[in-house]
């Protein structure tokens, strides 16, 4: 069956009022859509915590600074509902800007020190969208369960923080990276790599892959590891490393010797598109 395609706030919110009353559980699902398997992972895993499942599809627009790829960010609307119905969402919140920003918007959600980091760095006020698309998206939907991906490591870390500091009512779920067979992980913006970028960009998850075998063998020099996978990386002619972090996986902090577990997170520019990887470490 299709899914029920929501355009406004005040329909989502009664919809999901009546699913309260009658007693169903509900787990949202935030994308920017133009849907992978990844997504798809999150709508399976949000069916298995909850009754009734929304997805919502929204490109939002405060978490892309000017320059960045909004304008050409991959949209295709009815695949992404075909998918959501084969995956059996029950609703798709798919809001215009109007609807999520209008005229004299001026509220944003902050979160301090964990948006600092790793993208932080290169993508300063990304964060500061992200948590507040998000956070209207609690709002709205008033979840009971909202499902983010482990790819977007950081994003997943902060919006849990958000969650706690700020009560929201909904639990947080995060969920495996979901990869493609020869490995590299599933993201919207694979869509703009040549096929020559497309195969360089399987040195980030080889990289990832070298450093956990080093790990599990049991080496812990971490700068020794890191030199490793930027010698690996920077040999790809296509690649460029914005950054290579081992950090404190509750933190982000810089990881040391008592870290309990790692986050080993890269972010690299293939030509022009900027792709995203990771990989926990535990002791
Ligand atoms: P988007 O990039 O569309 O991703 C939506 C969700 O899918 C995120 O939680 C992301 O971590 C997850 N995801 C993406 N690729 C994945 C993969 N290969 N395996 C598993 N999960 C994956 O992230 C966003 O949108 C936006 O920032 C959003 C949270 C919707 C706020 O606008």
């Amino acid at each position: 069956m299709t899914p029920k395609v929501i355009k406004t706030i005040g329909e989502m919110r009664r919809l999901s009022r009546q699913w309260r009353r009658e007693g169903q559980r509900i787990a949202l699902v935030p994308t920017m859509g133009f849907l992978h398997e990844g997504h798809l992972s999150l709508i399976r895993r949000a069916r298995k915590a909850a009754d009734k499942t929304v997805v919502s599809i929204y490109v939002n627009p405060t978490q892309f600074a000017p320059g960045e790829d909004l304008d050409k960010y991959p949209r295709d609307f009815e695949r992404d509902l075909k998918l959501c119905a084969e995956e059996r969402a029950d609703a798709v919140f798919f809001p215009e800007n109007h609807e999520m920003y209008p005229p004299g918007y001026q509220t944003y959600v902050f979160n301090e020190h964990l948006s600092d980091k790793l993208c932080g760095q290169t993508r300063p006020t990304h964060f500061k969208g992200v948590t507040t698309i998000v956070a209207k998206l609690f709002n709205i939907v008033e979840a009971d369960a909202a499902v983010f991906g482990q790819k977007d490591a950081q994003q997943a870390l902060i919006i849990r923080n958000m969650a706690r500091d700020l009560n929201f009512r909904t639990n947080i779920i995060v969920a495996p990276i979901v990869r493609e067979n020869d490995g590299l992980a599933m993201s919207s913006r694979n869509k703009y790599l040549t096929p020559d970028q497309r195969k360089q960009a399987l040195v980030l998850n080889k990289s990832l892959r070298y450093a956990e075998k080093q790990w599990q063998e049991g080496l812990r020099d971490m700068a020794r590891l890191k030199a490793d996978i930027y010698t690996m990386i920077s040999a790809r002619n296509a690649c460029r490393v914005d950054y290579i972090s081992f950090v404190d996986a509750c933190t982000l902090e810089e990881a040391d010797s008592r870290s309990p577990e790692i986050l080993l997170a890269l972010a690299v520019f293939v030509g022009t598109t900027r792709l995203i990887d990771n990989v926990l470490l535990r002791r």
